[in-house]
């Protein structure tokens, strides 16, 4: 029998990709999303990949009746796989109750659910916002935690949290958080990919939309820190490579080969990589010169960070195999195919 995996937002960018791994793992895949974020039709995207259309409910995981009526109709559920919420740094500034409310009771509400009806394994997608600028390079997860800079950071250390008391209060829930990295690039397909909601925050699709003509430059926020070339450094992951390392991480949970009841792993390559290191590597793979001006730093901004990925790639036998460039050539891909399907429109 397959194994049936809840993915929550598993029509957004991260768990479209996980929904096709898993699904070419051999698992069964139920999704949950608001579609506040996303599209319907990704099920599709999904299915032209995987030759199976996951089931998609459409509803809001902060609305309690919902969730709840949801578990009473799938009961033959295995794990979680959380990723529904608000991902956007700036714009949780700006609406932090916003952020707070969706976040984390739409968190609470499916903890809840899952204790009520038996179900115990969870993977959480958390972020390496939690450990703010680390004073070792490159972090571990034990490295200490640092106050969140924005809301939506905040949401994800306040969520990490609420998941370790779970564990600690009832034995029987296992659970992991994985701290992403800076994931970029879509699937090899071009079916899926990420859509941005208005102008990009995010460095890679900025890039690519640059690139294409839709944005005149691309501003570098700032060139004067303490970094070789002076711009921020980061630790960029192919979304493919994130995706997997969810499979495995529940796979782990369902087979009990967890350590301990809540565990956390960094994703990440292990290497860094600066703002204009990044706008090369574009240039090289699409032949295109990218049209940038540096300004003023962001507000916010890490000055550089980048993971210690050795506890994954020993615990969970996981490691990225995508390199900055392939996964750059993939977020061109993308870009240009999305475009085009407009044009045809
Ligand atoms: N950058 C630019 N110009 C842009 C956009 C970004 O120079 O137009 C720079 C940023 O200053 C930063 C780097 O590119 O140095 C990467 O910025 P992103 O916005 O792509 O990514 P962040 O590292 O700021 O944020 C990401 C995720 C967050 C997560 C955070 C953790 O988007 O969800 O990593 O550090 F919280």
């Amino acid at each position: 029998m397959k194994k049936k995996i809840l993915v929550t937002g598993g029509t957004g960018y991260i768990g479209s990709h996980t929904s096709v791994e898993l699904i070419e793992e051999g698992f069964d895949v139920v999704i949950i999303d608001n579609l506040y974020n996303s599209e319907a039709g990704v099920v599709d995207k999904i299915q032209n990949i995987t030759g199976v259309k996951p089931v998609l409910e459409v509803f809001d995981l902060c609305d309690k009746g919902k969730v709840d009526t949801f578990f009473n109709k799938h009961t033959d559920i295995s794990a979680v796989i959380h990723f529904a919420a608000y991902k956007a740094v700036g714009e949780s500034v700006n609406k932090p109750l916003d952020y707070y409310r969706n976040n984390l009771m739409s968190l609470v509400n499916l903890l809840d659910a899952m204790q009520h009806n038996g179900i115990h394994d969870f993977v959480f997608s958390s972020s390496c916002t939690v450990y703010g600028q680390p004073d070792k390079l490159p972090v571990t997860e034990d490295a200490p935690l640092q106050p969140a800079t924005s809301p939506y950071g905040n949401t994800k250390q306040v969520g990490e949290t609420i998941i370790r008391d779970t564990t600690v209060s009832d034995k029987n829930v296992k659970a992991i958080s994985l701290r992403y990295f800076n994931p970029i690039g879509a699937h090899p397909s071009s079916l899926i990919g990420e859509f941005p909601k208005g102008v990009p925050e995010n460095l890679v699709p900025f890039i690519t939309q640059t690139a294409y003509g839709l944005r005149d430059e691309l501003k570098i926020f700032g060139n004067d820190y303490d970094t070789p070339d002076g711009s921020c450094i980061r630790d960029y992951l192919h979304v493919v490579d994130l995706a997997k390392a969810h499979v495995v991480a529940v796979k782990r949970l369902i087979e009990g080969r967890n350590l301990k009841n809540y565990e956390v792993f960094n994703l990440g390559t292990g290497n860094g990589v600066s703002v204009l290191d990044a706008i090369k590597s574009f240039e090289r793979v699409s032949g295109i010169k990218i049209k940038y001006r540096i300004v003023g730093r962001r507000p916010g901004d890490i000055e550089k960070i980048w993971a210690d990925p050795s506890f994954a790639n020993k615990e969970l036998g996981w490691k990225t195999l995508s390199s900055l460039d392939e996964a750059m050539k993939t977020a061109w891909d993308w870009e240009k195919k999305i475009r085009e399907k407009k044009k045809d429109a």
